[in-house]
């Protein structure tokens, strides 16, 4: 294996890394102030951190601008966002020109119909230019946009527009994936029929991915693409508060409700901007491809926001890593000389599998720098990254963050932080780690705890959607003073940092936050079951999956096992399916009527040696009866 740290071949030396990070040290306000001057303010702000009243909390501006109108004077011509389809010889290729254009457009449908500042738009698409043109062409007007994955159900997509009281949406007829069509109109519609008295939907603009016709309601839905074809392309900009809110971006907690996490404009554009120009290690003439979907948070930091508003090139495919065959992404990356690999532990896994002879058949030399986020990486998984595409000569950054965050907060900078393989390593300059007990104690050198935040960022999400109480409970009670992260750490000699997954209720499965309570709750609607228990176990390729322990009313019921998966699909999304079911008559207690969850975990992990003292159960017995049934 390479070594992959080689100071020199990188923006940033060792001495220029510890030169920011000493500044934002010495004086954290002149620091953030600078770093806010890499946006063009309509107007300047005065101040920058966060003293009550938001980051740079006097500015004005407006993203949108930010991302497209400011780079029309030097880089018109240049590319913003090439869209590379399943078929390998289908290739759109976007300049800021073109892109300004069409965000303009869509903005002047959205204000025809209705949409001002401050408004919802949900937006449900698959991998279409059209979804990033609805993100800035809602920033454009000041709406808030609220991007919605894929994969929800009907159920899941209608509690979103429900709390978020979205009056518009953009979906698409379908999506395609390889042969197959998924079906995100009519899985809109049934979203929109299911509570209506709780929606304020009144619009559905529908993007025309295949010449499918789908159902339309009469009044309510329009096609998009006969009214961007008649709309004006130019557009004004909205001008906004640096602390007005620019997305809603729902996510799973402890609690079964989705929470909309809401991020502002001014500090969250500066965090992407900057995460995105250090991280990434950003130059001219690279090629961007983040492989994540725009529905989460990855997708807006790093697909859109963080490489527009420098002026990026991105690369979008609308495909699957191994379709129609093994080599797809190598195949893309070989094809638009990706520089900058942006994807996931659980892509890797997969890819992994397929042998190193796949990868050894493309021309991956353009590759500068690959990252990874979202998950935990194996040492191994890491080492085949960096060597098998990598060849051993790109920057490594295994960056943690989440969607609370905005952006990057630990992460190695290219030549300027010696990688460790599997750890995220150091924080960004002028973000401050620490590690806590359970009391919340600060914890000093090597050693593991609870990750929080000590102070603020310009990222940090500025509430919850409709409940500021949430947020605080949430994020800034737990550990008075800090920001309470939901992970556990640890970190080494060197002062590197090891995340070592969640410390609340949340499984992670291939990347996707799904809250243990999200599960219980669609269950707890299900007649045929009492109570249940989802956990979070190891799994190969998804890095967790999903284990259900239920009690059922009536044990002889025949389907229970399918009726919980069904439950679970129409009320979260299939991503959230679980691999097992296991029907039980009882759940383990403490006394006082706690699920235990640890044991639950122990024996469907097979650990049943040293469970511990089980003398504070209420009933003992029960875990003899869980082993026997998990060991089936
Ligand atoms: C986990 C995704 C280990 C972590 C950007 C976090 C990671 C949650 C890493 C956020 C990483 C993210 N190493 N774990 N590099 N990156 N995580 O909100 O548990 O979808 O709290 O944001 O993913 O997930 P979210």
């Amino acid at each position: 294996m390479s070594t992959p740290y080689r100071a020199g071949a990188f923006r940033l030396s060792p001495e220029d890394y510890r030169a920011l990070t000493d500044a934002a040290q010495a004086n954290p306000e002149a620091y953030w102030q600078d770093q806010g001057k890499r946006l063009d303010w309509i107007k300047a702000p005065s101040n920058a951190q966060d003293t009550g009243t938001g980051w740079f909390s006097d500015g004005t501006l407006n993203a949108s601008f930010n991302c497209l109108d400011r780079h029309l004077k030097t880089r018109a011509d240049q590319t913003a966002l090439i869209w590379q389809a399943e078929e390998a010889e289908h290739i759109i290729r976007l300049t800021y020109r073109d892109l300004h254009e069409r965000v303009c457009r869509l903005a002047n449908v959205l204000r025809d119909h209705g949409i001002r500042r401050g408004d919802r738009v949900a937006v449900h698409l698959p991998t279409v230019i059209e979804g990033v043109v609805s993100m800035l062409a809602c920033a454009r007007l000041g709406a808030i946009h609220v991007v919605l994955f894929g994969g929800f159900s009907p159920e899941a997509i209608a509690d979103r527009l429900a709390d978020s009281g979205a009056s518009l949406v953009i979906t698409a007829n379908v999506g395609r994936r390889g042969a197959k069509r998924i079906p995100f109109k009519t899985t809109m519609d049934s979203a929109l029929s299911l509570r209506p008295d709780s929606l304020s939907v009144k619009h559905v603009l529908v993007v025309s991915v295949t010449d499918e016709p789908v159902p339309m309601q009469a009044g309510r839905d329009d096609m998009l693409n006969p009214l961007l074809a008649s709309a004006s392309a130019s557009c004004p900009i909205e001008t906004m508060a640096s602390t007005d809110p620019l997305f809603l971006l729902y996510t799973s907690g402890s609690t079964g409700k989705p929470k909309g996490i809401v991020h502002g404009t001014g500090g969250y554009l500066t965090w992407a901007s900057y995460t995105h120009e250090l991280v990434f290690d950003h130059q001219a003439g690279d090629v961007f491809w983040c492989t994540a979907d725009i529905g989460w948070i990855t997708g807006h930091t790093y697909v859109v926001y963080g490489p527009l508003s420098n002026g990026g090139t991105v690369l979008l495919f609308e495909g699957m890593p191994s379709h129609p065959k093994p080599g797809r992404w190598w195949d893309v990356i070989q094809a638009h000389k990706v520089t900058t690999f942006y994807t996931s532990p659980t892509a890797i896994r997969a890819l992994m599998r397929e042998g190193n002879d796949v990868p050894r058949e493309y021309d991956l030399t353009s590759l500068r720098v690959l990252g990874t986020v979202g998950e935990p990486i194996s040492q191994e998984a890491w080492s085949w990254f960096d060597d098998v595409i990598g060849g051993g000569r790109c920057a490594f950054v295994d960056t943690w963050w989440q969607t609370e965050s905005g952006g990057i907060l630990i992460s190695p900078v290219p030549g300027a932080v010696k990688e460790k393989p599997a750890s995220a390593t150091l924080p960004l300059p002028g973000v401050n780690p620490i590690l806590v007990d359970d009391k919340g104690h600060p914890l000093e050198g090597a050693t593991e705890g609870v990750l929080c935040i000590d102070g603020s960022w310009p990222g940090r999400a500025l509430t919850i959607w409709n409940d500021d109480a949430l947020f605080e409970t949430t994020y800034l009670r737990p550990y008075p003073g800090h920001y309470f992260t939901g992970d556990g750490a640890r970190r080494d000699e060197d002062g590197y940092y090891w995340i070592t997954g969640r410390v609340d209720d949340v499984i992670n499965v291939s990347g996707h936050r799904i809250g243990s309570a999200e599960i219980e709750d669609a269950l707890a609607a299900e007649h045929a079951i009492v109570e249940s228990a989802a956990i979070g176990i190891p799994h190969d390729l998804k890095g967790q999956g999903i284990v259900v322990y239920a009690v059922a009313r009536d044990p002889s019921h025949p389907d229970l096992e399918m009726l919980a998966v069904r439950a679970i699909a129409a009320k979260v999304g299939r991503y959230a399916v679980p691999e097992k079911v296991y029907i039980v008559p009882d759940l383990p207690k403490t006394r006082s009527g706690k699920n235990v969850r640890r044991l639950m975990r122990k024996i469907a992990c097979g650990e049943t040696d040293g469970l511990g003292d089980l003398s504070t159960l209420a009933d003992p017995e029960i875990v003899e009866v869980l082993i026997a049934i998990v060991q089936g």
